[in-house]
């Protein structure tokens, strides 16, 4: 499609589904309890929810109304926008540090974790979770013993798949190869028939486990840990982590915005739209916790053990509890969907790329580039055995970030989540604020002059760069 014609969203329900499927994925699953978890809970929290409103949905809005502006993959519409403006068309390599230093470099481990998703589908399935508990080590404890027991099980289920690179290999090819499939359909065959099954899916199963959780966990726990803050864990590096926490949960600043706004019909209304997907990403984000921590509260487990909670924690608790199996099960099943939905929007925007540039049909676009994701991809899955303690950037003293090693896995999450997606953010609304023209924008959003569009105006031009700016430095030094 050289012409740059893309396919659009067939209706409003059907882009609402695929940009919530986006944003909804480990991100709020996996990766938002953890990091409550780790940054103190409740004060995280908050901040979190402080920055997905006055940074988060800004760009999220620049985004969309940039994309649809353009029309094309992120490279080709920050281009257009820009020489729209006389600005110069270098602006475009936002969309391509986007596209492919965040996307694809993205892409690449989440695709890792997500294959071990699939893996621990199958493992709660055949009932691994309660034969922790009927280990020979365990009998006749009772309490923390038992707990410490159980625990020793859990770890060796997960640090056995860790010790494979061939499985890991196996798992992260079977999700690449999923994505590439949806992605290389098109936008209404592929990503749009797939959402439009796995999102009320989605849903369904959410709700399902939280009452589930509500009936057998400690429910009012959970509640105190995520909703009463205690600001002085709260240091610069919190800060950080909750913004690019914010810019990863609603899938910004990679591209997957742009290019999901460029298949936008200019009927549908782009604030509205922002405000359903900013509202359904974080909810979503907060019932996950609601569904997790009372479980974890529930058999005295601990709620900072970090990326491991999902993979070894919280099988402990499934493991002891009654029906642990089915909704174990199901919880990954959660994870998995959520997980597709949002992969086909990290290779959306290089793939629309490729069609643009190369004239390369979508097949072609996708198989190219997935397999550049899983290739780099294999740096991670390496990190969890045969180069676990191998600091690539030890030469130049780097050895461990936020008590982690330094490893591939490490370093590639450091530099998408806290280095490529604030500055991403950062130059994104400065683009919208400063370089767009303002009244190309707000025809485009379809708004009068003053009120919403004002606040956003605002808020992409002189707000967000600044406390960006220094979240960055601060979070970085
Ligand atoms: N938002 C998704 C999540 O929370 C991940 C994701 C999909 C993403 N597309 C993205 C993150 C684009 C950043 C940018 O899991």
């Amino acid at each position: 499609m050289a012409s740059g014609v893309h396919e659009q969203w067939s209706s409003r329900m059907a882009f609402i589904f695929a940009a919530v499927g986006s944003a909804v994925g480990l991100g709020n699953i996996w990766r938002f309890p953890y990091m409550a978890g780790e940054n103190g809970g409740a004060a995280f929290v908050l901040i979190y929810i402080a920055f997905v409103v006055f940074i988060g949905m800004p760009v999220l809005m620049a985004e969309l109304t940039i994309g649809r502006r353009g029309g094309m993959s992120p490279i080709n519409t920050i281009k257009k926008v820009a020489l729209a403006a006389k600005k110069h068309p270098r602006w475009s390599w936002i969309g391509g540090l986007g596209a492919f230093g965040g996307g694809l470099g993205l892409l690449s481990y989440y695709s890792v974790i997500a294959g071990l998703v699939l893996a621990y589908i199958i493992k709660g399935a055949f009932g691994a979770f309660s034969k922790f508990w009927a280990d020979p080590s365990v009998a006749g404890l009772t309490g923390d013993a038992a707990n410490a027991a159980v625990r020793v099980q859990s770890a060796a289920e997960i640090n056995t798949l860790f010790a494979d690179p061939a499985m890991m290999v196996i798992w992260h090819l079977a999700f690449i190869g999923i994505t590439v499939y949806i992605v290389a359909r098109g936008i209404n065959a592929g990503l749009e028939k797939a959402v439009t099954y796995l999102m009320p899916a989605l849903f369904f199963i959410l709700l399902i486990l939280v009452g589930y959780s509500m009936a057998t966990g400690e429910f009012a726990m959970a509640i105190a840990y995520l909703f009463e803050p205690d600001f002085s864990k709260v240091t610069s590096e919190t800060v950080l982590a909750a913004v690019g926490q914010a810019f990863f949960s609603l899938s910004l600043t990679v591209g997957t915005m742009l290019a999901y706004g460029a298949y936008l019909p200019k009927t549908i209304s782009i604030h509205k739209s922002a405000a359903i997907i900013a509202a359904s990403d974080t909810g979503v984000a907060l019932i996950a916790g609601l569904a997790i921590f009372p479980l974890v509260f529930a058999y005295g487990l601990q709620p900072d053990a970090g990326p491991s909670l999902i993979f070894e924690t919280l099988p402990i608790a499934f493991g002891a509890m009654p029906g642990g199996q089915i909704f174990g099960t199901l919880f990954f099943v959660l994870l998995a969907i959520a997980a597709i939905t949002s992969s086909i929007s990290l290779l959306e925007p290089a793939v629309s790329y490729f069609e643009e540039k190369q004239g390369m049909n979508r097949w072609k676009s996708a198989i190219f580039a997935g397999t550049a994701a899983f290739t780099i991809g294999l740096l991670s899955v390496f990190s969890y055995n045969t180069w676990a303690d191998m600091t690539p950037l030890g030469f130049i003293g780097i050895t461990e970030i936020n008590g982690a090693t330094a490893n591939f896995y490490t370093l590639i999450d450091f530099t998408v989540a806290n280095i490529i997606m604030p500055v991403g953010g950062l130059l994104l609304a400065f683009f919208a604020g400063w370089v767009a023209l303002r009244k190309d924008m707000m025809e485009e959003m379809g708004l009068p002059e003053g009120g919403i569009f004002e606040i956003w105006h605002v808020l992409v031009k002189y707000v967000c760069p600044p406390v960006l700016i220094f979240i960055i430095i601060s979070g970085l030094t």
